[in-house]
């Protein structure tokens, strides 16, 4: 992305921010509170338009796309269960997830029953394929709001699963998640990785940052500080100063 732009009111949230992630890397996104990562990561998934800046994904000019079609591209994000969904089990939340990003339309319905049908039974089949990788698949039937913090990263990991994306974005993967499904959430990630696919994720806990990110990008007040090996991001005496010594 080149000089990505984005104000609310006065505040400058993004501030021409230019960055790139490399194909097939885990890339993690860090910076004090406020340095304008949610905001830059709700950009690229076509939730906020940006004021000015390119953004481009695999050949493709992505800023000002609508959300859906992003997904369609292969890029997701993944989102919160939404209140509606939560009294529906998992398995469901997966399903609808397809629905979601495929942009079904009532008219479908009518119009095309059987391939409705076909789709359900294809969509049925991957989403039991994808809880079994994120390890939900014996909370198939669980409702969604019975899940711990952890599980449900896994969910919102499951459900952006449904649309095969090549890029997956990532806020705070692990807030709140104990250590132990802390690490099998990114050792899933890792495994996902190597078969092809990009992680972005914006993430406060350092361990995982330091030892499972291949490269570490910095944001301070809305631009893109330093970025390195985590190795070398951690000494880097401007990063220290705006926001590891802080
Ligand atoms: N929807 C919004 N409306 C107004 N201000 C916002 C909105 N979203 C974020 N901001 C402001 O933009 C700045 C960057 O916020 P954010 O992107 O959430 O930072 P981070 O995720 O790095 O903590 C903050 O000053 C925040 O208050
Ligand atoms: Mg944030």
């Amino acid at each position: 992305m080149n000089a990505v732009e984005k104000a609310f009111g006065g505040i400058r949230a993004v501030d021409r921010c230019s960055l790139d992630v490399a194909p097939k890397s885990i890339t993690g996104l860090i910076g004090p509170n406020g340095a304008g990562k949610s905001t830059l990561f709700n950009i690229i998934a076509g939730l906020y338009r940006p004021d000015g800046g390119e953004i481009w994904f695999n050949g493709t000019q992505i800023d000002g796309l609508p959300p859906y079609d992003i997904v369609g591209l292969g890029l997701t994000k993944t989102w919160q269960i939404p209140h509606e969904l939560r009294n529906l089990t998992v398995l469901e939340n997966v399903v609808l997830a397809a629905k979601g990003n495929s942009g079904e339309h009532l008219l479908n319905l009518f119009f095309r029953p059987r391939a409705v049908k076909q789709d359900e039974k294809q969509w049925r089949l991957r989403a039991r394929e994808i809880l079994k990788l994120t390890q939900l698949d014996n909370l198939a039937n669980e409702h969604a709001r019975t899940l711990s913090g952890g599980q449900k990263k896994l969910l919102e990991l499951s459900r952006a699963l449904m649309s095969d994306p090549t890029l997956v974005l990532l806020d705070e993967p692990v807030a709140g998640v104990n250590p132990a499904l802390t690490g099998s959430l990114m050792d899933l990630i890792e495994r996902l990785r190597r078969e092809g696919r990009t992680f972005f994720l914006i993430e406060h806990d350092m361990n995982v940052v330091m030892n499972r990110c291949d490269r570490v990008i910095v944001m301070h007040q809305g631009r893109k500080l330093a970025e390195g090996p985590p190795a070398t991001v951690k000494t880097d005496p401007t990063v220290i100063e705006s926001y590891l010594g802080g």
